[in-house]
């Protein structure tokens, strides 16, 4: 560990984080570099990865069994989650997070929401996913990250741990890139531009080089609600659109649904 490191593990964390999975090292992984990372090597943020097996009572370490009911695949058996799940909540209050793309959509709002507990519990799943009775008891939140299916829980909880993460005052040192990011604010993000003024045949937008910051605000707030428009219609109906707004929404052509 660097001596920067050293000094600022002083710091009380803001949020433990329990991961349970049969593969801990995916989320682990996927949680060690960059602004995770950060958050973890200066104490704000602690992850705890462990292996549901070790709460398996049978020789084989089993976790799993057949469905009832017939069919493919296998489901996680209710016992090891269940003891594992009781264990670390005897530490304390948690809240317990199963992803599953059976579940609403997480979205930002969730996001903050969740980044305001002290402690989160997080059981990643896989093949045909866990016996509805650990859900039933044991389960306070399920989330997908998106209408498709991947092959296991693990990257699903990454996901969420690292948008969850970014929420944690401190975690992100300038929090206005985090307030000006897409999802947000309720809509998309404006498209960004870097150094040089021209590539190949393509010009930085002159606005964004007029050094004119009300003129580049109002630019910046057009093209968020023009991608908005066109990519994610459905998310205008949520977001808290001013004057400003409505006006350059209905120049872009946008219907307001009652109006
Ligand atoms: N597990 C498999 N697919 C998933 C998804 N889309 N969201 C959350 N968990 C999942």
């Amino acid at each position: 560990m660097t001596t920067q490191q050293t000094d600022t593990t002083t710091e009380v964390p803001r949020m433990r984080i329990d991961c349970l999975s049969i593969f801990p090292g995916i989320i682990a992984d996927a949680l060690k570099h960059s602004i995770p990372g950060r958050a973890q090597a200066n104490g704000l943020l602690q992850i705890h990865h462990h292996d549901l097996r070790t709460w398996a009572t049978d020789k084989h370490s089993k976790v799993d069994d057949i469905p009832y009911g017939g069919g493919v695949g296998m489901v996680f058996k209710p016992e090891p989650a269940m003891a594992a799940i009781r264990e670390l909540r005897a530490q304390g209050e948690a809240l317990v997070i199963h992803p599953s793309p059976a579940a609403p959509r997480l979205t930002q709002a969730d996001v903050i929401e969740l980044s305001g507990h002290r402690h989160l519990i997080f059981l990643a799943s896989r093949y045909e996913g866990l016996d509805q009775r650990v859900i039933d008891r044991c389960v306070d939140r399920e989330y997908s990250i998106g209408d498709y299916v991947i092959s296991g829980g693990e990257l699903a909880c990454a996901v969420m741990i690292d948008a969850v993460a970014r929420m944690v005052p401190g975690v992100v040192a300038k929090q206005a890139s985090v307030v000006e990011d897409s999802f947000y604010n309720g809509l998309l993000d404006y498209p960004h531009y870097t150094r040089p003024p021209v590539y190949e045949d393509m010009d930085v937008p002159a606005v964004l080089q007029s050094g004119n910051h009300e003129h580049i605000r109002r630019w910046r707030k057009r093209e968020a609600l023009a991608r908005t428009l066109a990519h994610r219609p459905d998310l205008l109906e949520g977001a808290e659109l001013d004057g400003e707004a409505r006006t350059m929404l209905r120049e872009l052509g946008w219907k307001p649904p009652r109006d």
